[in-house]
């Protein structure tokens, strides 16, 4: 059998704790690599008394062995990458950045921010990053590409000749632009600090699987902001499904073999859009406080509610999914009774698949009795029995097995069940 690649990908709307698993992960990977999405991705990390907050840079990176790899399909702000760096000073020889990635540059931003203001009450509720815009311009074919920051007068000439294009645009959205010498000045100094990571990283990652290395491909976001699977338009702009890895790297689909699916034992979202089984009362701010749902980019307060066991199951197919984390389950401690969103009703009917509007849909539930503590187990069987048939329960609707809980931040506090 050829060797193949690990996958971690998010199944809910992303912040499921995708960074503690692939942490976990990377300590028994060569290689951790980043497929999607941009600095809009915020992974938490924590290592004994130490918090990392991670948005560009693979979570691979606080393993010192693992060679991290940013992929083509990822948007790259050379501005916020660099800061990223910063926190780390060894990273020559083990961080490569794809030349084929695309650029996110500080107009992008101001472009996000102006069309969500322009949107008013129908924003997306973006991170206003500029993810959006930039991959606008990737598939417009207006875009510009991590190589070309090796040649900064060249650069700065194509992206003066871009503003020519669009300058009436950008005057109506407000947005300032650089003269082609600030430009020229800007790119020189991301050049001057990216130049010795910037590669074929789909030569370096075949080489890498042709050779036996272990992989393991770090999803970012979720399966219900994916571009073509979510809930659109209020989505991310990138693929961030199972399949985003493939073209997202320029690897093969048989070169990707264990599928991690990563859910929260209940549910988040930022930013607008349908969520059935968001709970507007007690309940969802206990969630919050208890699980300090707050955004790692943007620090908005994360909308809690309920596992939502079709949503859940949806994405378990899309993604192909061999196993799930199931994490945060320390965050249900306490509550006296556990809801869960078995079905849907649209139009007076069930349902028990994700429909074309999901903001039609609302919430069946089934009520599980909740239990004392599960914070800091590291033990399937050390579990409350209640936890225990909660997962199993959990198990049979979505139809794939919990193979990870998660039951607090730390990296030990992970139980990993036998196959
Ligand atoms: P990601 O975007 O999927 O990597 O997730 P985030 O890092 O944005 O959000 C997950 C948050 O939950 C982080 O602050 C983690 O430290 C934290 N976390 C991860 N696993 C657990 C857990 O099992 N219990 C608790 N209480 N917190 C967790
Ligand atoms: P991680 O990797 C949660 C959400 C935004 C907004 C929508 C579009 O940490 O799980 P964008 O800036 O991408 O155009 O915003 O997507 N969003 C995320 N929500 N976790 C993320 O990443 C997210 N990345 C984007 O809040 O609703
Ligand atoms: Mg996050």
């Amino acid at each position: 059998m050829a060797n193949q690649a690990d996958l971690i990908i998010g199944l809910q709307w992303g912040d499921e704790g995708k960074g503690k698993i692939v942490d976990h992960m990377a300590q028994t990977h060569d290689y951790v690599c980043r497929f999607a999405g941009g600095h809009n991705a915020g992974h938490t990390i924590v290592i004994g008394d130490q918090t990392y907050a991670l948005h560009l840079i693979p979570s691979g990176v606080l393993n010192s062995s693992a060679v991290n790899v940013v992929g083509n399909g990822v948007v790259l702000s050379p501005k916020d990458f660099i800061e990223e760096m910063e926190q780390f000073d060894d990273l020559e020889g083990r961080l490569f950045i794809s030349d084929k990635a695309h650029l996110l540059l500080p107009y992008h931003a101001l472009i996000d921010q102006a069309r969500e203001r322009m949107k008013g009450d129908k924003a997306i509720g973006t991170t206003g990053k500029g993810i959006g815009p930039a991959y606008g311009d990737k598939v417009t074919r207006v875009g510009h590409r991590v190589g070309e920051l090796l040649d900064p007068p060249k650069l700065a000439a194509k992206i003066t000749t871009y503003f020519e294009m669009y300058r009436g645009i950008f005057e109506v959205m407000g947005v300032e632009l650089p003269t082609e010498a600030e430009l020229v000045e800007e790119l020189s100094g991301y050049k001057a600090v990216l130049a010795p990571y910037i590669t074929d990283t789909t030569l370096l990652v075949w080489d890498a699987l042709d050779s036996g290395k272990k992989i393991l491909l770090e999803g970012a976001q979720g399966t219900m902001l994916d571009i073509d699977h979510g809930t659109y338009p209020y989505v991310t702009s990138s693929t961030t499904v199972s399949a985003g890895a493939a073209s997202g790297l320029g690897i093969a689909p048989r070169d990707i073999g264990r599928v991690t699916g990563i859910a929260k034992a209940y549910c988040t979202r930022v930013g607008n859009g349908p969520f059935p089984s968001e709970d507007h009362g007690e309940a969802g701010q206990r969630l919050r406080d208890n699980g300090h749902e707050y955004g790692t980019t943007t620090g908005r307060p994360r909308r809690c509610g309920w596992f939502d066991a079709v949503a859940a199951r949806h994405a378990v197919r899309i993604n192909g999914v061999d196993q799930i984390a199931l994490m945060k389950l320390d965050v249900l401690d306490g509550f006296e009774e556990i809801k869960v969103c078995v079905a849907y009703e649209v139009d007076g009917r069930r349902i028990d698949y994700v429909p074309y509007d999901l903001e039609e849909a609302t919430p069946v539930y089934e009520t599980f009795p909740g239990w004392d503590t599960t914070r800091g187990i590291q033990s399937f069987d050390a579990l409350p029995q209640t936890a225990r048939e909660y997962i199993t329960a959990l198990e049979e609707m979505v139809g794939a097995k919990m193979g990870i809980i998660s039951t607090s931040p730390k990296r030990e506090d992970t139980i990993v069940r036998k196959e």
